[in-house]
């Protein structure tokens, strides 16, 4: 069966004055119609890897791949225009901070709207139903008042809200998911994580789900991919996360605070420099 996605040594580099970043560093993976999560610090590579998949990588950077396949379609191979179409509608990414991704001097509701209809030809009334609909099944209870809302009206949580909205209107067939949950609160984060896994069981959505959060990766997620310096360390599936092998992985566990336990002081985290290599 043909994977979701195929990314086979993915590298994205970005050349600057005092030498090259090398953000990622030949990442390779398939994705299923399943929950896909990518954990690992600040810094190794997960934003990056999401961002060349999406084609968002910014115009100085230099993406390489020996696969990058969505659906049989090589996108190191498409066109700007053939990308466009694809982002959006067939493939969405649900950016770290919804702050810049939002159009601030477009209400909250136009954008959802203008989401569709660039991809869908339907009238501006159905439009509008689809969009409230999709702001409710966000849970924003109250719909009609934030369509008419602009991003700096809202709260982080809910303008994150409008965002998961605005990339799941169109139905795509893979979400990229970076952090998605990370501005909200405990209850609001289930009811999302509760959208996306509805979305994967019942649509069959390929999700890629990027995160900080072990614990949540380890109930939420069918399977984890560990990065660490532009790399994955380790891939397992995420039931037995608890195992993992890599001590970078061990050493994130043992990081994790349990309820009811003190320590003093408190762990570090003691990195090697050969887990780089
Ligand atoms: N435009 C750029 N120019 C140069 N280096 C960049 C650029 N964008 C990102 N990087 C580098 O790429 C590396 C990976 O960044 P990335 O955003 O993917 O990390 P991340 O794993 O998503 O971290 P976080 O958990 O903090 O979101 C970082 O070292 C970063 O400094
Ligand atoms: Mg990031």
């Amino acid at each position: 069966m043909t994977p979701l996605l195929a990314v086979n040594n993915l590298k994205v580099s970005y050349p600057t004055r005092t030498g090259v970043v090398e953000a990622v560093r030949g990442v390779s993976f398939s994705l299923q119609k399943e929950r896909l999560a990518i954990v690992g610090e600040s810094g190794s590579g997960k934003s990056q890897t999401g961002r060349a998949i999406m084609g968002l990588t910014p115009k100085h950077g230099v993406v390489t791949a020996d696969t990058l396949d969505f659906n049989g379609i090589d996108l190191l191979k498409a066109s700007d225009k053939e990308r466009r179409q694809l982002r959006g509608k067939r493939i969405a990414m649900v950016l770290q901070d919804p702050k810049y991704s939002l159009d601030p001097v477009m209400t909250i509701g136009r954008q959802i709207c203008e989401t569709l209809r660039t991809h869908e030809s339907i009238s501006r009334s159905e439009a509008r139903d689809r969009a409230l609909a999709m702001l409710e099944a966000v849970q924003i209870r109250d719909p009609k008042r934030v369509f008419d809302l602009h991003p700096h009206e809202v709260s982080g949580g809910m303008g994150q809200r409008a965002m998961i909205a605005m990339m799941l209107i169109a139905g795509p067939e893979l979400l990229i998911a970076d952090e998605p949950t990370s501005a909200l609160d405990v209850t609001v984060q289930l009811d999302v994580l509760r959208i996306m896994d509805r979305l994967v069981s019942e649509r069959g959505m390929g999700l890629i789900f990027v995160s900080h959060d072990l614990r949540l990766v380890s109930s939420f997620c069918d399977r984890v991919l560990v990065m660490y310096a532009g790399k994955v360390v380790e891939e397992l599936k995420a039931s037995e996360l608890k195992n993992a092998q890599h001590p970078y992985t061990r050493g994130l566990l043992n990081c994790m605070p349990q309820i009811g336990e003190s320590r003093h002081p408190l762990p570090v985290l003691d990195r090697k420099p050969e887990w780089a290599a």
